[in-house]
């Protein structure tokens, strides 16, 4: 008995170990392509990126954050919770880089207002973790982090449409709010997208079945998201245990369609990074995604 306690007292130690200090490093980039285009439009290659969580000394993410300019992204989308500290305002930028001088476009998290504070991780498992943030005012810098994305160009959907030209190909988009703290207002961009456009896509942080089904119902092709961090401590061989939302876990990250037999494409970004209170990944590690847009199947 004896031995089983101390086996499984070295196998866990090793496991937080290897969460903390490896997997949580150890970035990986999503290749998916997605059929959403009108035939003979040329691939559009977007960069998804969402949950960066960036304290300032986070190095190798943020290095990693630059790299990604490497992909050459023809218009990259940040799907939110990019900072945690007051001073990550300027790493976040500073990391994006010449990423800012492409075509972009970003929502806000409920994390880019609201410095994050320790949590008993057992919380996300009863119930997803809005209450905090709901009580309490923004203590964050996030006037400066929009700010700073807006000077680069990039496109500001929090509650708001907007509109985009790359490589000739129109396209509509639409965003919202984190609706994990009641900040979303879709009454805002309702209304069908433009059937004119190339191209339909909704923006949002919390991929909330709710929000979906209205983007979809008003004709987007292409929702993105984050906020679930894939589940960020994962089961081998059983996967997410919780998406801190609505959404089921078989879609708590990756591409699917939505609804899940539907003709909108869902992708949700498991994210770049962590809450520094909960420095784990297990099973899920940090990623960001490059969605090759093509055009649909004939069919
Ligand atoms: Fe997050």
């Amino acid at each position: 008995m004896r031995t089983v306690l101390q086996a499984t007292a070295v196998a866990s130690a090793a496991a937080v170990g290897y969460a903390v200090a490896i997997e949580r490093n150890w970035f990986a980039l999503r290749r998916f392509e997605v059929p959403v285009l009108p035939a003979g439009a040329e691939p559009l290659r977007v960069l998804h990126i969402s949950d960066a969580h960036l304290t300032p000394g986070r190095h190798r993410l943020m290095s990693w954050i630059r790299s990604l300019d490497d992909l050459d992204p023809d218009l990259v989308v940040n799907t939110g919770d990019s900072i945690a500290h007051p001073a990550s305002v300027r790493c976040l930028l500073d990391s994006l880089g010449p990423l800012l001088d492409r075509p972009g476009v970003f929502v806000l998290g409920a994390n880019d207002l609201h410095a994050p504070t320790p949590k008993n991780p057992m919380r996300y498992i009863r119930a997803p973790s809005s209450v905090w943030h709901e009580r309490n005012e923004p203590n964050l810098p996030w006037e400066k982090l929009r700010d700073g994305m807006v000077a680069a160009g990039w496109l500001d959907l929090d509650n708001q449409r907007g509109k985009l030209t790359i490589g000739g190909l129109d396209i509509a988009l639409a965003g919202v709010h984190d609706s994990h703290v009641r900040r979303d207002r879709y009454e805002l961009v309702a209304g069908p997208a433009d059937p004119a456009a190339g191209l339909r896509i909704g923006v949002m942080h919390s991929p909330e079945p709710r929000l979906l089904d209205r983007f979809a119902a008003d004709g987007y092709d292409l929702l993105l998201a984050g906020h679930t961090h894939g589940g960020q401590l994962c089961l081998p061989w059983y996967g997410t245990l919780v998406t801190n939302c609505g959404l089921d876990r078989k879609r708590a990250r990756g591409l699917h369609r939505h609804p899940p037999d539907g003709r909108a494409w869902l992708h949700v970004s498991a994210g770049l990074g962590t809450s520094p209170w909960a420095p784990a990944r297990f099973a899920c590690r940090p990623e960001a995604s490059l969605l090759t847009l093509v055009a649909r199947d004939p069919s």
